[in-house]
């Protein structure tokens, strides 16, 4: 009953406030600034993306926090092109195959407890030119220390922060799916803890499967 109490009352405004750190608004503002067309954004969280968004038709706010989303609702209203909120997972997407132009994700994929089939929905809704922009904390690959660190703190972090790993490898997980990359780096967000600082941006578009 507490932890209900923390996930409804006071895990949405936690997450309202630390996604709100200066340097995750700045790569905010570099990932957002060449999405354009139709956009769904998967983990919509509490509209902090809205402000950046520069040449985009409208929005699918996809978020099955209602709690969170209730966070949002000014933003959207404030906003100058159409948000329509659906409150589903990323794991089933309400989507037609090949449908959409842009797919946003920032710092979601890691909450995501069926990473896979998330990956395998962007990729069956996301039209054949479409690109998939994202900006993702991950695991480390090069401090054995913190990566360490990373997978003994993910359960801890999973109850604490509503399903977030701490030690996901995101540019394999894409690959794995069968994305290819136009556009990719790494940085650290140096106004961020240790173990969750190391940010991955990325830009991609899938590979076409053939039968
Ligand atoms: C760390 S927050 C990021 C929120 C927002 N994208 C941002 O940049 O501020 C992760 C978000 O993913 C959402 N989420 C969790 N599981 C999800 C799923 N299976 N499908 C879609 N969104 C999910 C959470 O409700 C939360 O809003």
């Amino acid at each position: 009953m507490l932890y209900k109490f923390y996930q409804q009352r006071v895990f949405p405004h936690l997450l309202n406030q630390v996604m709100q750190t200066p340097s995750l608004m700045q790569g905010r503002a570099e990932l957002l600034s060449k999405v354009r067309g139709d956009v769904l954004e998967i983990g919509f969280g509490t509209g902090l993306n809205l402000p950046f968004y520069q040449e985009v038709e409208q929005i699918y706010a996809l978020e099955p926090n209602r709690d969170v989303y209730d966070l949002a609702k000014k933003r959207v209203l404030e906003a100058p092109f159409h948000v329509q909120h659906i409150q589903a997972s990323a794991e089933k997407l309400p989507f037609a195959d090949n449908s959409v132009d842009s797919i946003v994700s920032t710092w979601t994929l890691c909450s995501i407890a069926e990473l896979d089939k998330a990956l395998q929905e962007i990729h069956r809704v996301l039209k054949p030119n479409g690109i998939l922009h994202l900006i993702e904390h991950v695991q480390y690959q090069d401090n054995k220390l913190l990566k360490k660190l990373q997978d003994v703190l993910t359960p801890v972090q999973k109850v604490i922060a509503d399903g977030c790993h701490l030690n996901r490898n995101i540019e394999l997980e894409l690959l794995n799916a069968n994305f290819k990359f136009s556009e990719k780096y790494y940085f650290d967000a140096e106004d961020l803890p240790k173990v969750g600082r190391r940010m991955f941006m990325a830009r991609a578009q899938k590979v076409e499967m053939t039968v």
